[in-house]
């Protein structure tokens, strides 16, 4: 039993989330930490919602709201979303919390008293017409790294370098079009290149693992050459205050202080809720321990430059030397595990545009595991991919009613009509041990390609073996064995134990990815229906009032995510029970109407035809 970290990436609060980012950093994570539990580890998946800094900010302005109102409502739906797609995080919090605040401060002084962040002056952007600063990602230009129009003024999204705003060739304010103007400003600075010696030997360890996706492991080695020290803080009013600046309330951290040090912050938060408040250690502590961080591509730099970075200077362990900070010796990231990025029907997701499809309204008209089988078999796992509703029909039609859907269906209903409960079997066969043999290897070539995130292929090979399933009812046609003598009852008894104990073996393998059809496919059989654990939404009280700034004067609750896991089965075969009863079932999977292409289609015929500006 090893400890797992699965840290996902924390979902921006300025809008609902899209299936583009759900299939980056939401679908992949729980599918691992879900097998990884069944496999007897212990599993801790953390995230939140990630509510300050300047999309939110922008966000509640255009609609007139506050910022921090703009945030609850964002978090409810955001937690709502992912608990529908059956997410099963420990805990599923947010950044704007008292202990979230405390966690990030007190790294800020350990960071800062190991000699890790430096104050410089440096030149702020100001809107000339509204006096207001304007954030980064407001401001855009032409990449100084690859040339390219469009880059934003904290990254660039052709090269995928973190930028300035300085930095941009011909900035422009996004919001109105003026030039920016640049004040000078104090700010502090995270030394990078104090620890760039540290990251690259830990890059190179890792790379050693050979685990990291190629491409990963080869951009986080590229962006060492360019380290510079890094601003952590920023001119805007919403945000954690910072510790010794508490008397200049319009500097706050910056986003790169701040949410990636939520993976630690939301394990603490999940130790003291559930009243072993030291028990987080058990995975950032413990070398032994291994931890996995999930998120899309735009991410990478956050997890393999800027935390790792963090973690280095609060342990001590850059060139300026140190001690470790409160937290202990961190463990820094095992793998980065970063996915490629969604289109839409050939075109880059943009609220903005009108061209998305939110994970609330796909829910609304489409079953879950629809959504996740497609992110799962047809995702940006390794390389871009493209979200069409015609393929979108035709995986769930054509693999998950047509092949998984009629196995388990087809054999429900012999089993009803014929015995009304799993029947004994008789000799085997050298058809059916075959069978039973070929599918008990599946959860040893399924597991270890989800525990090396080849979830694809994992799910390929299920899928797979779904069709020698098929192909076996087939070849034993137990449809045709209608006689009631005894030789035929016999045999039909062997064949349909024989596809009980094969329905119930691919829905274990396949429950990781199809986790609410686990639990309907295991009552279509007999079962309870609680073989995959369900997350669930906990209305909680605020740990530490007093730490948070009068922004959230009388926010008392909030909702997480958590939930009971403890009960997931054992990865591996369990003999179904004989003499279990089974009655008519009806279908776990919807088929798809194939007119919804073109209705879908329409909704969007309003978006802006062509993704012109990158945004
Ligand atoms: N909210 C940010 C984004 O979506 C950062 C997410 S990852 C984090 O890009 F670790 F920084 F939280
Ligand atoms: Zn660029």
């Amino acid at each position: 039993m090893t400890h797992i970290l699965s840290a996902v990436a924390w979902p921006y609060a300025n809008g609902p989330r899209h299936i583009g980012h759900v299939a980056g950093f939401g679908v992949p994570s729980d599918v691992f930490s879900r097998y990884m539990r069944m496999a007897g580890h212990d599993v801790l998946m953390v995230s939140g919602t990630d509510e300050h800094g300047t999309p939110i900010l922008v966000a509640a302005d255009e609609e007139g709201i506050s910022a921090r109102e703009l945030a609850d409502r964002n978090n409810r739906l955001i937690v709502e979303d992912l608990v529908a797609l059956g997410l099963s995080y420990d805990l599923f919090t947010r950044t704007t919390t008292g202990n979230h605040y405390a966690t990030v401060r007190a790294m800020f002084e350990a960071v800062r008293d190991n000699g890790y962040m430096i104050e410089q002056v440096t030149s702020a952007a100001i809107s000339p017409s509204t006096g207001r600063t304007l954030p980064d990602r407001y401001i855009e230009g032409t990449c100084p790294m690859c040339g390219e129009g469009g880059a934003r003024g904290d990254q660039c999204d052709s090269c995928g370098n973190q930028l300035d705003p300085t930095d941009l060739i011909n900035p422009v304010s996004r919001i109105n079009g003026e030039t920016p103007q640049f004040v000078e400003s104090t700010h502090w600075f995270l030394d990078l290149p104090a620890l760039a010696e540290a990251l690259g030997e830990w890059l190179d360890e890792r790379e050693e693992s050979g685990t990291w996706r190629p491409n990963v492991i080869k951009f986080s080695q590229n962006i060492l050459a360019e380290i510079r020290p890094r601003a952590m803080s920023r001119d805007i009013d919403w945000g954690i205050p910072i510790p010794g600046w508490d008397d200049q309330p319009s500097k706050r951290l910056y986003v790169w202080f701040d949410a990636v040090i939520g993976y630690l912050s939301a394990s603490i938060e999940w130790a003291r809720r559930i009243g072993e408040p030291e028990k987080w250690r058990e995975w950032w502590n413990n070398p032994e321990a291994l931890t996995y961080y999930f998120m899309g591509k735009d991410n990478i730099v956050f997890h393999s430059q800027i935390w790792p970075a963090e973690m280095l200077a609060h342990n001590g362990q850059g060139n300026r030397g140190g001690e470790p900070g409160p937290f202990g010796i961190l463990n820094l990231p095992t793998e980065v595990v970063s996915s490629e990025f969604l289109t839409m029907e050939g075109k880059k997701f943009s609220s903005s545009k009108g061209i998305v499809i939110y994970v609330r309204d796909m829910l609304s008209r489409y079953q879950a595991d629809a959504l996740r089988y497609f992110i799962c078999a047809a995702g940006p796992e390794s390389s871009d991919a493209d979200f069409t509703w015609a393929e979108f029909v035709r995986r769930t039609n054509s693999e998950l009613v047509a092949a998984w859907g009629n196995l388990v269906n087809r054999t429900a209903s012999m089993i009803a009509k014929r015995f009304g409960y799993i029947p004994a079997p008789a000799s085997l066969e050298p058809i059916d041990e075959e069978l039973l043999r070929s599918i008990k290897a599946g959860f040893d070539t399924v597991g270890p390609l989800i525990a090396s995130h080849r979830q694809k292929a994992a799910l390929s090979e299920a899928m797979r073996l779904v069709g020698e399933a098929n192909k076996y009812v087939a070849d034993t046609q137990p449809f045709k064995l209608k006689g009631e003598d005894e030789e035929t009852r016999q045999r039909l008894a062997t064949i349909l134990h024989t596809l009980a104990q094969a329905v119930a073996d691919l829905n274990l393998m396949l429950s990781p990815f199809l986790p609410h059809a686990a639990n309907d496919v295991d009552r279509v059989m007999g079962g309870e229906g609680n073989i995959a654990p369900m997350p669930v939404i906990e209305e909680v009280e605020e740990l530490d009032p007093e730490v948070l700034t009068a922004d959230f004067d009388g926010r008392t609750t909030y909702p997480i995510i958590t939930g009971d896991y403890s009960n997931a089965p054992t990865w591996g075969r369990h003999e179904v029970k004989v003499g279990r009863e089974i009655t008519k079932p009806t279908p776990v999977f919807t088929k798809l109407d194939e007119a919804i292409v073109e209705e879908e289609l329409a909704r969007y015929a309003d978006a802006v035809p062509d993704d012109v500006t990158g945004a």
